[in-house]
């Protein structure tokens, strides 16, 4: 199952740690059922088999390792390099991944599980504008809601949405860009690794998402995305 990764130069970094306590669960969100599989089964299998990804590391939450290496046997997912313990949040479930992606890596892209419909197209869309100079770039839908800023139950006011998006992964970043932003030891509450990038200047570019690519956080998303399988 291992890859020996040396000459892999786009990694993938498919984090599954959280609790999914929302979808009322008892098991982590990546192990509950979609469809005929788990969860976590989707993105895995559809990473494994992209035509852009040289080799994968898994973040899954602590005494569910085993599970995920049987998984990746059972897929045959012959890219799956490492599956590491992930970390109390979603920024130190990335850092323990990324310790796990050699020196020769040129290209990281990391990814929700919580997102099983990832595709080539989409991972395609934010590969491409690296080569142009940018240290990452990231996938976007437009706001369909009216936004209000609000504070104890008031509104304090009405935000222009015109130039606000809503960011989703697959999030694709220069090895070093991405390196950097998680060089501190500090732990980091970043609820997207783009976000890190900007905090040091980096430049992101933003392409168009899909709403395939839904974060499932309910019972009601679970059920949407299993109808769309
Ligand atoms: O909690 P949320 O759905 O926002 O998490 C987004 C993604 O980050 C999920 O795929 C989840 O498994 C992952 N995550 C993680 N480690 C954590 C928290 C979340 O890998 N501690």
């Amino acid at each position: 199952m291992v890859n020996e990764g040396n000459e892999s130069t786009t990694w993938a970094i498919l984090v599954a740690a959280g609790s999914g306590e929302r979808l009322g669960s008892e098991r982590p969100k990546a192990f509950v059922a979609l469809g005929e599989r788990v969860l976590l089964a989707e993105s895995l299998e559809r990473l494994d088999t992209s035509e852009w990804i040289d080799a994968v590391v898994v973040a899954v939450p602590a005494d569910w390792e085993d599970a995920t290496i049987a998984l990746a046997e059972e897929l045959v997912a012959s890219k799956v390099a490492a599956v590491v313990t992930g970390g109390a949040t979603r920024a130190e479930s990335v850092r323990a991944a990324l310790a796990q992606v050699p020196d020769e890596a040129l290209v990281v892209i990391v990814h929700d599980a919580a997102r099983p419909l990832v595709d080539d197209a989409v991972i395609e869309r934010v590969i491409l504008p690296l080569g142009e100079g940018y240290d990452g770039v990231v996938p976007a839908l437009p706001l369909a809601d009216t936004v209000k800023r609000v504070e104890r139950g008031l509104v304090v006011e009405t935000v222009d949405r015109s130039d606000l998006v809503t960011v989703q992964t697959p999030q694709a970043f220069t090895a070093s860009a991405l390196r950097a932003a998680y060089a501190s030891e500090e732990p980091v509450a970043a609820t997207d690794c783009a976000s890190l990038v900007e905090a040091r200047g980096g430049r992101i570019r933003v392409v168009e998402g899909d709403v395939r690519l839904l974060k499932i956080t309910t019972g009601a998303d679970l059920a949407l995305v299993a109808s769309w399988l």
